[in-house]
């Protein structure tokens, strides 16, 4: 039981699985709350004037407010070594697709995840998950997509499935097979395409690896027939889509996945008024990843224009090796507040219910709601939860709860 929560943040009674556009100003709270779990679960939460008496544990929260857990819908944290020299060749001048045109990005780290075995691999990545766990994360998606060869997917999956069976935070897998084309097949797309398809697909699914299915629709990438290809191939076994679309170039990438019923459409930086349009009224979560435009000084996903036409909207890190290697949803919280001009009742719902609803796990997690997972974050005392992200940089979390227990 916690007591005398100063104020206690995105408390929905009735089961919520997302929110859109104007309804993401209003971030539900308690002030002067309590907060009661058992086991792994929240029981109940109200006023102080509420507050059952128990017998169990009683911690006293005075002057902190209590949040769910951050929910990271959207990360690459699984990979081998890192790729520092291309961040300093960029400072330098070369840009991210003239460095991925030179045999550097995805398949660099395709060749060092290559060279690396299953536990270095394991051993590298548990690092990373531990550390955004202390950050406040609760629940994150990771994708595959730097083995691009079947052995190395599954490799890299298998990894995926360790973290998710050694760790209380809640994992989901993403197949991103499509993620680039490996050297060998620059000139035999199809040939590449159809590995995918006949081989990949059905291996994974087989073996329940993954949930989703991701592609990097992209000019120099995945066109958004191949997209579609590849996508209508996950369906068949069981595979929902959540793509990389909008990054760099409006190619179409938002329509095909609408069309294959897409969990989510990520990245987003550029957006076409038919984009938005297509958006409307879908069941497919747009997300955005500040970081990463941060990082490769790119433009930000325009969260005004979409929350005004009425779509919700989820934020996430994209941690990877390549243009963001950050898994901090805190600082994602703050730079889409200070750069994407969303206000901090936005980003915080972004980043904990939209986050859960693009992941598929709005049912357990991204709320204060009774009979979700107890996953919350305890701050230090602040004077009001828009310290949040107006402190950027600063971490203001004292504790990590998850599934009941303290982690950090
Ligand atoms: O989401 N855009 C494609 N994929 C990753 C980056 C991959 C990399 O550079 O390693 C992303 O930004
Ligand atoms: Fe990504």
């Amino acid at each position: 039981l916690f007591t005398n929560i100063k104020e206690l943040l995105q408390v929905r009674e009735t089961p919520t699985d997302k929110v859109s556009g104007a309804q993401m100003a209003t971030l539900p709270t308690i002030k002067n709350a309590f907060l009661l779990i058992e086991n792994d679960t929240i029981k109940a939460f109200g006023p102080m004037t509420d507050c059952p008496k128990i017998d169990g544990q009683t911690i006293d929260a005075a002057g902190k407010i209590v949040l769910p857990t951050w929910c990271d819908s959207h990360t690459h944290i699984v990979y081998a070594g890192n790729r520092e020299q291309e961040f300093v060749d960029r400072i330098n001048g070369l840009s991210y697709e003239e460095i991925a045109n030179r045999g550097g990005g995805i398949l660099n780290s395709a060749q060092k995840l290559h060279d690396a075995t299953e536990e270095e691999i394991y051993e590298q990545s548990k690092k990373r998950l531990e550390e955004v766990m202390r950050l406040g994360t609760g629940a994150v998606e990771i994708k595959s997509g730097y083995g691009l060869s079947v052995e190395d997917e599954i490799k890299m999956l298998r990894v995926i499935g360790r973290l998710k069976a050694d760790y209380p935070i809640a994992i989901k897998a993403t197949f991103l097979g499509a993620h680039a084309f490996p050297a060998h097949y620059k000139q035999n797309q199809d040939g590449y395409i159809d590995l995918i398809v006949n081989e990949m697909i059905p291996a994974i699914a087989r073996e329940q690896l993954a949930e989703y299915i991701d592609v990097f629709c992209e000019t120099g990438y995945f066109s958004v027939a191949q997209t579609e290809r590849i996508l209508e191939a996950g369906h068949k076994h069981g595979l929902v889509a959540k793509i990389h679309v909008n990054q760099f170039t409006a190619i179409g990438g938002v329509a095909a996945g609408v069309k294959h019923g897409a969990l989510s459409v990520d990245h987003l930086e550029i957006m076409t008024p038919q984009d938005i349009d297509i958006l409307k009224n879908t069941t497919t979560m747009p997300v955005a990843l500040p970081s990463c435009s941060y990082f490769l000084s790119i433009p930000y996903t325009p969260a005004r224009e979409m929350i005004a036409a009425g779509l919700p909207l989820a934020l996430a890190t994209d941690f990877n090796p390549g243009s963001t290697p950050s898994g901090n949803m805190n600082f994602v919280v703050a730079t889409a507040c200070i750069k994407m001009k969303m206000t901090p009742e936005e980003a915080i719902n972004a980043a904990t219910i939209n986050g859960a609803y693009a992941m598929g796990l709005s049912k357990t997690h991204g709320s204060i709601t009774a009979g979700k997972k107890a996953n919350f974050i305890v701050t230090q005392p602040i004077t009001s939860f828009y310290q949040l992200p107006y402190a950027f940089g600063s971490n203001l979390i004292e504790q990590v709860w998850l599934d009941g227990k303290k982690w950090a």
